[in-house]
């Protein structure tokens, strides 16, 4: 990439890159932190290093198992290239075991395993402060298509039972996580955004009292400390066997 890059967008954890000609971004990843829609908000020097690298491992191994990604490749410690894509603005949602907003939003208690995977889906506005949508009011707004929507679904439900496998490898579970998609210049419909513990729930699996230990954005949201110590946890167990 040339260095007539201008910063095209700023979002509350990363700032994209580019030049009015390519087909690339750089996505940089920031040391803010920020939660409840930025209303509450932070610094943590160094999880803009360490979610990038989280992110691009993610991306890689996804790509490896033929999960289409905005990923292209490394470019410094806090960023990578990435395809230039139109962001879909639905925040897909994927909860493996209730936690977080769906206890307040229901009955059902925190810890419980679902059967299946939930898939929550968010319109992603902050000024409307992303609110759940429906199957039904996601196609009357017309910016994806029924067959797109079937797509993503699928897609994600695959992205799921990948990560699933990869983060208890290194005896973490995936709780929930959020992901967003993209339509890059041909069209098609990638993987876009980050996948780092500021979007999923990572609970340690290593012996801990049957306590829950969280090793991600939850450390800020519920000022549980040491959410340095918790990614470099995940980044180091990453490095010994991915
Ligand atoms: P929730 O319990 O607040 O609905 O969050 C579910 C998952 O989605 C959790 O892993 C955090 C992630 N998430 C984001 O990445 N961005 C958001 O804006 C929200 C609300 C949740
Ligand atoms: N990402 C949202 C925010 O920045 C909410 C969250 O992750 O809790 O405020």
């Amino acid at each position: 990439m040339n260095t007539d890059n201008k910063l095209i967008y700023e979002g509350k954890a990363k700032k994209i890159f580019a030049n009015k000609n390519t087909k690339e971004v750089i996505v940089e990843f920031k040391d803010d932190a920020t939660a409840f829609n930025a209303a509450k908000k932070s610094t943590f020097e160094g999880k803009g290093e360490l979610n990038c690298f989280i992110s691009e491992t993610i991306f890689k191994y996804l790509i490896n198992q033929n999960i289409p990604t905005h990923y292209i490749k490394s470019n410094s410690k806090s960023s990578f290239i990435a395809q230039r894509v139109d962001i879909i603005p639905i925040e897909v949602v994927v909860r493996n075991t209730a936690y977080g907003s769906i206890c307040k939003q229901t009955n059902i208690k925190a810890g419980t395993v679902f059967n299946e995977p939930l898939f929550d889906f968010y319109y992603k506005d902050d000024d409307l402060n992303d609110p759940l949508l429906t199957l039904d009011r996601i196609l009357l707004m017309n910016i994806i298509e029924q067959e797109e929507l079937i797509f993503i679904k699928k897609l994600t439900n695959k992205i799921n039972l990948i990560l699933i496998e990869f983060f208890s490898n290194i005896q973490l579970k995936l709780v929930d996580f959020k992901v967003e998609y993209g339509r890059n210049n041909k069209g098609e419909i990638v993987l876009a955004d980050e996948f780092s513990p500021d979007n999923c729930r990572l609970w340690d699996l290593k012996s801990n009292n049957g306590k829950i230990k969280s090793l991600d954005k939850d450390r800020f949201r519920h000022d549980l400390g040491d959410l340095i110590e918790a990614y470099s946890e995940i980044s180091n167990r990453i490095k010994k066997i991915y």
